[in-house]
């Protein structure tokens, strides 16, 4: 766990109004694995920055995570109790202040972003746009649409692609604009991509680890196979699917051949998220 990022969150909560909601958020924010700012941070360093100029951007983009959680959790959307080994939010407190918290998270990570000092405004334009767009319509919102639409016994791997690289996909496709545009560079293709990518390997694992790990490991429970969504395992065998993930990490690698930052930081990551 990176200590400085932890302080800047906890630094973060302090500053708001003490109230149900607040105490909902700290319990939220509690316990992530914080991937989506690591990739930020790793990238950066590899442009040759300080890794604290990019913790608002970071910030806002965990709270966005953070609410994406607990919507996903919600017995409207995944019904599921568990969360990181703990209640889930609509558990822990109520639905209704879950909802709240959601709400409250996303809604904040756009002021964070637009008071932060670490950027000029220019730069704070292109994130909130980045935000908006790929936690929108364009990622993880419709993403989430065509995931609880979706049926294990009717999908094909267009469709799976399709769910993933938007629900998933989105935000790390955000993790890798943030540095661009820290940077000043114009290569959005590029860094989509690479979150693309990203995204598709952490949603095939994630569905992995659904089967092939105990619900103490994952922290949460089956609610996918219970719900019979459309996932990579409505399609493959566990054997097939670890198969397409060695594969998509192989593909990363030559993706990053490309890259105009230096790769050592993002490098280390992905080795420690093949090895998870
Ligand atoms: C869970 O994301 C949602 C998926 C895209 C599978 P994480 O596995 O990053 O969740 P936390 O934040 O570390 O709990
Ligand atoms: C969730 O996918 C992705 C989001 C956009 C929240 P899952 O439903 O598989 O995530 P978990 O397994 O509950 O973390
Ligand atoms: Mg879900
Ligand atoms: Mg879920
Ligand atoms: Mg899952």
């Amino acid at each position: 766990m990176n200590s400085n990022f932890e302080k800047h969150i906890e630094k973060y909560l302090t500053s708001l109004r003490k109230c149900q909601i607040t105490d909902a958020m700290a319990y939220a924010l509690e316990g992530g694995k914080r991937f989506r700012p690591r990739i930020i941070f790793a990238i950066v360093k590899g442009m040759g920055h300080d890794e604290s100029v990019a913790y608002d951007a970071a910030l806002a983009l965990e709270l966005i995570q953070t609410y994406s959680l607990i919507h996903d959790d919600l017995p409207a959307m995944d019904n599921d109790d568990m969360r990181r080994g703990r209640p889930s939010l609509h558990k822990a407190f109520r639905e209704d202040i879950a909802i709240l918290t959601g709400d409250q998270l996303l809604t904040d990570a756009f002021r964070v972003i637009s008071e932060s000092e670490s950027y000029d405004a220019e730069t704070k334009v292109n994130i909130i746009s980045a935000l908006s767009r790929y936690a929108g319509m364009d990622g993880m919102i419709y993403g989430q649409l065509l995931d609880v639409t979706s049926d294990n016994d009717n999908i094909d791997k267009d469709k799976l692609f399709e769910i993933q690289d938007n629900k998933t996909g989105g935000l790390f496709k955000i993790s890798c604009l943030i540095p661009m545009y820290i940077h000043k560079e114009e290569r959005s293709q590029y860094y989509t991509g690479l979150g693309s990518l990203i995204g598709q390997i952490f949603q095939n694992q994630d569905d992995l680890f659904d089967l092939i790990k105990s619900e103490k490991e994952t922290g949460k429970n089956r609610s996918d196979v219970k719900n019979n969504k459309g996932t990579a395992l409505s399609i493959y065998s566990p054997e097939q699917l670890q198969q397409i993930i060695d594969e998509e990490f192989e593909e990363l690698d030559s993706y990053l051949k490309d890259a105009d930052f230096d790769p050592v930081y993002i490098t280390d990551l992905l080795k420690a998220l093949k090895e998870r």
